[in-house]
Formats: C-alpha cells, structure tokens, sequence
C-alpha cells in the first residue's frame, strides 16, 4: 500500500488502506481501496492537482464561486438537469452549493472544476474529482462527477473534463480506485461511465433522497502502466 504518504500528510490528505468489507463499501471491493482521510492543518497550495486544465472542447478551471455561481444557480433550477438529483434547486440552496464546491478546493487541495466552452466562453457546469463527502458511507472516497447545462449536452465535456481528472487523481492525489454514484435511469451519467471505462461494481442508497445508486468503480492503473517520472 506504500505511495507518497508524505506528500499527502502535508496537505491533510492521508491515504489509508480500506478497512471496510465489501458489504460494508456497498459493493466496492476493499482489496482495491484505500480512502482519503481529511487531516488537520491544510495546505492547499502544497497539492499539485491541476487547478486549470485545457481540453480540445473546453477549459476545466478550479471552481470560484464568484465568477460560476450565476451560471450554476441556472442550471440547477432546471428540472431536466436536476431530474435524478432531487429536482431543481432553489437559488440560494445552488449557491450554497457553489461555495462547498469551493471549500473543497480550500481544504483538499482539488475538486471539481468549472467547464468553461473552448469556442464563445460560457460556463456549462462542473466536472471532475472530488471526495464523496455527501454519502456518509462513502465520504472518504474520490468520486468523479458532472452536472452540465442543458445547452451543453451532447458535446462532449462531461466525459473529457472527468478523462482528464483521472490522471491527477491517480498521479497526484494516488487514490487507489475512483467511484462514480449514478442512478440506474440517468442514461446519459451511465454512458459517461461507459466511456470512462468504469464498470458497475454495487449499489447504494442514495442517503438523502433514498433512491438507488449504481456504483462504478476505476481502478488506479497498475504501477508499470504509470508514465515513468522524467
Ligand atoms: C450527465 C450529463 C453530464 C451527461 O452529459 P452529456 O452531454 O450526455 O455527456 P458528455 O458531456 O460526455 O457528452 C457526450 C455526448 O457528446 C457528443 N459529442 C459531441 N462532440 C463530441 C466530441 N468532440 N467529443 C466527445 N463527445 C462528443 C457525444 O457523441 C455524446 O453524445 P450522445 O449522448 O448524443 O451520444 C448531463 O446529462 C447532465 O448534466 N445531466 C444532469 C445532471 C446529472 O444527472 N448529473 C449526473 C449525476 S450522476
């Protein structure tokens, strides 16, 4: 289970080796598991996560609520958007939102990114990495996840800012697996699972709105399949 523990202790992220059964992840298998604990004393600035990333449809940016909140509160009043999330927010409830996306950035040192358009700039949404803190089973997991616009769907960006998160996520934070939390009807969250590769590995309940969850799982690439450091 070896890894780069300094680095993580230094900016309060420790990895650790799942202690849970099967049963108890929900379906996730512990021998592929270690969790992200949150430790006292942060440093942000110490993580070397990527805070913009550029991608051949959009710029992934580390999540301000200043200059997203506006976008994000719109789209999360549309009930489309919002279908299998409990339905559409109310606007100070989405900026409230905003702010914990944020915070995570804050106190983790990565997180979600905002999903800037390549071509005319508007924001779509959000996408990337970020712990699972919403599901208390789960908390001390890496998810990936997504909520776009409707105006956005159909580009491709959910699947290519998340694409370009697992890197990072593997490399620099050196989670053991990646989850994704999907609802059995959102065809469209499970076909961006599909494409990221990730196979249904459980269930859960959602702990909020308790509905089902279908759980993916990725796997950290095996050590020899890494890049090697120059
Ligand atoms: C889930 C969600 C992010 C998926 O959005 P999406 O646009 O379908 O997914 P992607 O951004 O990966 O785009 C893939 C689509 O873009 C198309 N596309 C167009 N140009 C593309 C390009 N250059 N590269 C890749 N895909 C491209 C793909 O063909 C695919 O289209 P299709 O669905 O018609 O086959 C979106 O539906 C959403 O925000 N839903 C509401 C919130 C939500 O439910 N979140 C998930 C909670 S688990």
């Amino acid at each position: 289970m070896g890894g780069p523990a300094p680095l993580r202790r230094r900016h309060g992220l420790v990895a650790a080796p799942s202690t849970r059964s099967r049963a108890d992840a929900g379906g996730v298998p512990a021998h592929l598991g270690r969790r992200l604990r949150r430790g006292r004393g942060c440093d942000d600035a110490a993580v070397s996560y990527p805070e913009t990333v550029v991608g051949a449809l959009a710029r992934y940016e580390r999540w301000d609520p200043a200059r997203r909140t506006d976008a994000f509160t719109e789209l999360c009043a549309d009930p489309e958007v919002m279908r299998f999330l409990g339905g559409p927010m109310r606007r100070m409830v989405a900026a409230e939102v905003s702010e914990r996306i944020a915070d995570h950035w804050a106190t983790f040192g990565f997180g979600l990114w905002a999903v800037v358009e390549a071509a005319g700039g508007r924001v779509a949404g959000f996408t990337g990495a970020c712990l699972a803190a919403w599901h208390p089973q789960f908390a001390e997991a890496v998810e990936v996840g997504w909520r776009l616009a409707r105006w956005s769907w159909g580009r491709g960006f959910a699947t290519e800012g998340a694409r370009l998160a697992l890197e990072p996520a593997f490399g620099e934070l050196r989670v053991a697996e990646l989850l994704a939390f999907v609802h059995p009807d959102n065809h469209r969250s499970r076909a961006v699972v599909e494409r990221l590769g990730m196979p249904r590995t459980g269930a859960t309940v959602d702990p909020r709105l308790r509905h089902r969850l279908d759980i993916f799982t990725l796997p950290a690439p095996a050590p020899h399949a890494r890049p090697v450091a120059p």
